[in-house]
């Protein structure tokens, strides 16, 4: 029981909430036994680039391959580095050359964290999102530019195999919960031609694949975002399209409060290559520096990789830990984010950490 991580910590507080991360990780490892051999990068940072001109040295993906996992902080220094460099030199290239085709998000209202929502109920689900094809093509283009008969296009690309290997994901995932409800985001009513194709094959691979034992159903994206702010305790997967993942994928964790907890993975099933787990915010340069950078996202996506890689009694006493410290809520402990007063990323990421230790 061993797993090889490469630790990337990044930019800004990618680099205050990286060392908690790392501490409840091997926490967790020692309590249960594991082997986690974890390697520090300084690569995939604006400081590398500044540095080298480059976000990552040439042989990146032959180094990181040997990885089972990427273990990943945030990037970013805006004010120094374009975003569209920082993102597309480091993280996007992880996600299309490593083919990270699902990306994951839980949306669970944690304890002592206010939902935004006036009735949350007991929110609790994932969301499936297509991450290498669909809307998000560059198929397309512009015509007859600077004219009165301008015309923009780009097109929708569904291959069989993404949109079936998303959906079989979807379907495990599904499968492997209490409630085995699966809900897929669909806008078959307008976009009458991909739509109805995804429709499709949801349709044929539970019925190919033996999903009877599933509840199936789907929404158009449009009231499926108003259910999820209305009534977001009935869904328990939800699976969307490049463009309807992104959303849904915003929109379920900014209902369960603040974008400091919330933790993501961009994973390739198969195993083929590295996995990527990170939390959903990025270097924050404002709050960078003062130490009060919630370490929650960090250590919640550190529970998630050892939860991927089916380490569950590991996963399940951090997610205890992190759910108890927020419970007490002492506000000496907690970050200012979640109402704390002199809580630091310190005091709460090693309050965790002493949870998985004892608890
Ligand atoms: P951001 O997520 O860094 O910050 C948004 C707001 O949330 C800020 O007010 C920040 O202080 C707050 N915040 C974020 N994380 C927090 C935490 N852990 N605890 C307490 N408060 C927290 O997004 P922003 O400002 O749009 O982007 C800043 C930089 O990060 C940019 O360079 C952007 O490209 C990059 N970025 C990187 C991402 C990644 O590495 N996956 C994701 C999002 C943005
Ligand atoms: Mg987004």
């Amino acid at each position: 029981q061993s797993l090889r991580i490469a630790v990337i910590p990044g930019d800004g507080i990618g680099e205050e909430v990286m060392p908690l991360g790392l501490r409840c990780l091997k926490a967790a490892a020692a309590k249960f036994g594991l082997a986690l051999e974890l390697t520090e990068f300084e690569f995939a940072s604006c400081d590398y680039y500044l540095k080298h001109g480059d976000m990552m040295p040439e042989d990146w993906h032959s180094t990181l391959s040997a990885y089972d996992a990427i273990y990943f902080g945030a990037v970013g220094m805006p004010d120094i580095v374009p975003d569209h460099v920082s993102l597309w030199g480091s993280l996007l290239k992880f996600r299309r050359d490593f083919d990270q085709y699902i990306s994951l998000r839980p949306c669970r209202l944690l304890p002592g964290i206010p939902s935004p929502l006036s009735n949350p109920g007991d929110i609790d689900f994932w969301v499936v999102r297509e991450n290498t094809e669909g809307e998000y093509s560059s198929i397309g283009g512009k015509i007859f530019e600077g004219t009165e008969r301008e015309v923009v296009i780009q097109e929708t690309v569904m291959t069989r195999i993404g949109v079936d290997r998303v959906l079989n994901y979807a379907l495990n995932l599904a499968r492997s919960r209490p409630k085995k409800h699966l809900t897929s985001a669909t806008k078959s009513n307008g976009i009458s031609i991909t739509m109805p194709y995804w429709d499709e094959r949801l349709k044929a691979l539970s019925a190919e694949r033996g999903y009877d034992d599933l509840k199936i159903d789907k929404f158009h994206i449009d009231i499926f975002t108003a259910w999820i702010v209305l009534n977001p305790s009935q869904f328990d997967v939800v699976v969307g399209s490049n463009l309807f993942g992104d959303i849904l994928s915003d929109l379920g964790p900014a209902c369960t409060g603040t974008i400091g907890v919330a933790p993501s993975g961009n994973i390739n099933p198969e195993g083929k290559f590295p996995s990527l787990f990170e939390p959903v915010h990025g270097s924050a340069p404002d709050i960078c520096g003062k130490g009060i950078a919630n370490p929650v996202g960090m250590i919640w996506a550190g529970q998630m990789m050892l939860q991927h890689f089916g380490f569950k009694d590991a996963a399940g006493a951090m997610m205890r830990a992190i759910e108890d410290v927020l419970a007490e809520g002492a506000s000496h402990i907690i970050t200012p984010d979640m109402g704390g007063s002199t809580g630091t990323t310190e005091s709460l990421g090693a309050a965790i950490e002493r949870k998985i230790l004892g608890g």
